[in-house]
């Protein structure tokens, strides 16, 4: 799971530069991000998927720096608020590349939206698309359906199933379904109705299951035709590819093989396609560094460090697991396996167990963990009021800062 660009014998090396000298240039805990390694999982996609349109999804880490890398290897952009469509418009990103999703945008964010001018608005209410209808003259829209298949990941962030709260349903009997979207959008003079999208959830390996979903949507698409007398030019199949494992080249064929099979079936043009890749872009690009505070040698060992759930909540949330290293020295000491544990004030503040770590593991020591590129930085939190970490960009032997460390004036800033 780490960068390839990461050395691992002796002192942990990250895109070039030690880990030791990254923790005491940047401090601790600290998000670093491989910035070659972004670019090449981006052009990777790119070039894995030709014609088809890549938008990064924001919500998987969504920096300036960041967006400015993926706007130059040519990738599109999913932004599911206020707050990263002005992230995107700070970055300079191309409006005209970006979407907004949401099953509940605020007036404030179809504003912010519409202020930049985004190229596409997902839309996933009725009563959302009375309300963009009476803001804008000229928008194009998407819909996004229920495509009801199972993307066979965590329930959490399983989001193509029937009964889940996104999408519009594929089913007459259900009251709000695409059928009746569809009449609403065409009944608004200012939405311009362009395709569909869905996505059928995160951390998906199985190909298969976005192949059906890609059927159905196809299917979905000659009904609009049948019922409408109108052809969307285009498909969005959302993202969720597993970090790791995600079969991308299967991907590119299974799908397109799907996809001309049902367009002929139905005599329809193919569609323009989109695909949303956030984690898989960014998850393994990204390590962090961590100081050990203590170690207790209790009826396990813990490995207790200056962050925890605050900086990744995901072991919390999902039952996400991971590993972790020891950096800024050499040790050869036999590993005995430790339980690394956060600074937070529950028992729930797990980071990774079972973790081989070398006996002598001791306070002071730097700890590295890999993978933590995607829904770490954005998901982090300031509680028990620890400031997240800054986030650090390295390529070439060469490391900037992306985005500062919170500090405690920031903690007391908002106070009234
Ligand atoms: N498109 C849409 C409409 C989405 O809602 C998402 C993710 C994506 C694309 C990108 O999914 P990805 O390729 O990154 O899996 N906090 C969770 C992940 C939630 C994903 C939400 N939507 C986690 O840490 O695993």
């Amino acid at each position: 799971a780490w960068p390839p660009g990461t050395r691992l014998d002796g002192d942990l090396v990250f895109a070039g530069v030690p880990a030791g000298t990254l923790a005491a240039r940047f401090g601790t805990p600290a998000y670093l991000i491989d910035e070659a390694e972004v670019r090449r999982r981006a052009r990777a996609y790119r070039d894995a998927l030709p014609g088809v349109e890549v938008a990064f999804a924001g919500k998987a880490l969504c920096c300036r720096a960041v967006l400015r890398w993926l706007a130059e290897e040519g990738l599109s952009l999913d932004t599911c608020s206020g707050g990263e469509v002005a992230m995107a418009r700070s970055a300079g990103f191309p409006a005209d590349r970006i979407l907004l999703h949401g099953n509940a945008k605020t007036p404030e964010d179809l504003k912010a939206a519409l202020g930049y001018g985004v190229g596409r608005i997902v839309l996933d209410s009725l009563d959302e698309i009375d309300q963009l209808g009476a803001l804008t003259a000229r928008q194009d829209v998407l819909i996004r359906v229920t495509p009801d298949v199972d993307g066979d990941t965590h329930r959490k962030i399983n989001t193509g199933t029937e009964g889940q709260k996104f999408g519009f349903s594929l089913r007459p009997s259900v009251p709000d379904n695409l059928d009746r979207a569809v009449a609403t959008v065409l009944g608004q003079p200012g939405l311009r109705l362009v395709g569909l999208h869905c996505h059928i959830g995160s951390q998906v390996s199985r190909v298969d299951r976005y192949e059906l979903a890609a059927r159905r949507m196809v299917a979905a698409l000659a009904r609009i035709r049948a019922t409408y007398g109108i052809e969307l030019p285009q498909l969005d199949l959302g993202g969720g590819h597993a970090g790791t494992g995600f079969d991308l080249t299967g991907f590119a064929a299974r799908v397109r093989v799907a996809l001309a099979y049902e367009c002929t079936a139905h005599g329809l043009a193919e569609p323009r396609l989109t695909v949303e890749p956030g984690r898989a872009i960014v998850a393994r690009a990204g390590i962090t560094l961590y100081r050990v505070c203590a170690v207790k040698r209790g009826s396990s060992t813990f490995v207790a460090v200056d962050g925890g759930m605050s900086d990744n909540p995901r072991p919390a949330l999902y039952g996400a697991r991971y590993t972790a290293r020891l950096a800024g020295r050499v040790s050869h000491a036999p590993r005995v396996p430790v339980t690394v544990v956060g600074r937070h004030c529950e028992s729930g503040d797990v980071l990774a167990e079972d973790v081989p770590l070398p006996g002598d593991v001791r306070a002071g020591d730097l700890l590295a963990v890999p993978g933590t590129g995607a829904y770490h930085q954005s998901l982090a939190s300031n509680y028990n009021l620890v400031g997240r970490p800054p986030l650090v960009g390295v390529r070439d032997g060469v490391a900037r800062l992306l985005v500062r460390r919170e500090t405690e004036e920031d903690l007391l800033a908002r106070e009234a």
